[in-house]
């Protein structure tokens, strides 16, 4: 998508040097600035400290880490560490493991000389193939809001939780993909956007939205349920970190909240995702699905700039240490409450989405 006018993915490899550049999302909406990973260790440590994020983007930057790993050294034993090193980074989002795997398998099968090329190009097919899932994903998204929009015949007001857009994929986004498109072909759409403490990712999905026109309102996590009751919101459109065949949805903190609320208030709630982040091997998502812990210190404070004009962003202590604190990064909504799940294949309900995975 387009920064200041100029093209960018949140990933993108330079192939003769063989690093990546991506973008420090740790630093946005304050700064704008790119990073370049040059090795495996980086790699797992920006996806480690969320300077990339989002469940497919984590999965396509850990398979270029596994590509640097191969071009230093490409013995098995490398192939397997540099796996272990990059699964722990982040638990819970399924494409993490699915992208390993998936570079692991294809590179174990070739001759040593040619690991390191075999690694790479796949990485780079990893990250197109994630672009025009996306971008296939929008397609159907918009169906979805326009015959929406067609029954209201008002812009639709859409509440999206976390960031699901570009940044938290190669291109395009999800959940805000079918938004791009809407609002691309016309549609008229409002986004509520959910602050999404801690971390405050709606501040990235704030700066998407601005940066393609789209009209939005920013509102605390807290807000969605009153809005709802007060038919404020006509749909709501999330991403995914993993997703059982039966249809139940592991996403950021608080969307389990979004879609209780959204049943109570009989608006459909969808979720928004690759193939790769449906887990098939799933019997029973709450006993199975990690849900990722995270350090307390992003509960304790909020990070901001540090003067109205300092381009420094900097954490402000909002609570003491004498107070525990416990920061789970994940929930699960079960499929009871979702409407529609829409991946690059189509849109389907919980029920069918087995039947279309096999397919
Ligand atoms: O902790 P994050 O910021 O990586 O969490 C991101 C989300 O929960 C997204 O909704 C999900 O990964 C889908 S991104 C297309």
């Amino acid at each position: 998508m387009n920064v200041n006018g100029k093209a960018y993915r949140s990933i993108c490899s330079d192939d003769a040097k063989r690093v990546v550049h991506i973008i420090d999302q740790t630093r946005l909406p304050f700064v704008f600035e790119t990073l370049t990973l040059v090795n495996c260790s980086e790699v797992a440590q920006a996806i480690r400290s969320m300077q990339v994020r989002g469940a497919p983007l984590i999965g396509v930057t850990a398979a270029f880490g596994m590509a640097m790993a191969m071009q230093q050294n490409a013995s098995d034993e490398t192939l397997n560490e540099s796996v272990e090193m990059l699964k722990v980074t982040r638990p819970t989002a399924v494409n993490l493991a699915w992208a390993l795997a998936a570079v692991k398998q294809h590179v174990s099968i070739q001759p040593h000389h040619r690991r390191a090329d075999a690694a790479w190009l796949f990485a780079r097919k990893l990250a197109d193939s994630d672009v025009a899932a996306n971008e296939a994903i929008g397609n159907h998204g918009l169906n979805v809001i326009r015959a929406l929009h067609e029954k209201l015949r008002r812009p639709v007001n859409i509440l999206t939780h976390c960031n699901a857009g570009w940044l938290a994929t190669v291109d395009w986004g999800t959940a805000l993909a079918c938004i791009y498109k809407a609002h691309d072909a016309g549609v008229p759409v409002h986004i509520w956007v959910d602050e999404t403490r801690p971390r405050n990712q709606g501040l990235l999905t704030a700066w998407e939205l601005r940066g393609h026109g789209v009209p939005h309102t920013y509102i605390v996590d807290n807000a969605g349920g009153h809005m709802m009751q007060h038919g404020r919101v006509d749909m709501v459109l999330v991403g995914a970190d993993r997703v059982s065949k039966n249809g139940d949805v592991a996403n950021k903190i608080g969307t389990y909240l979004k879609a209780l609320a959204a049943h109570d208030n009989a608006i459909p709630f969808y979720a928004a995702l690759p193939n790769s982040t449906i887990d098939a091997t799933l019997n029973d998502a709450f006993r199975q699905i990690e849900i990722e812990e995270r350090s307390d210190t992003e509960v304790r404070s909020v990070i901001g700039l540090q003067g109205n004009n300092a381009l420094e962003c900097a954490p402000v202590l909002i609570l003491d240490h004498k107070t525990p604190v416990f920061n789970p990064a994940f929930d699960i909504t079960p499929a009871r409450l979702v409407t529609g799940i829409i991946t690059e294949h189509g849109v389907f309900a919980p029920a069918q989405l087995a039947t279309a995975i096999e397919d």
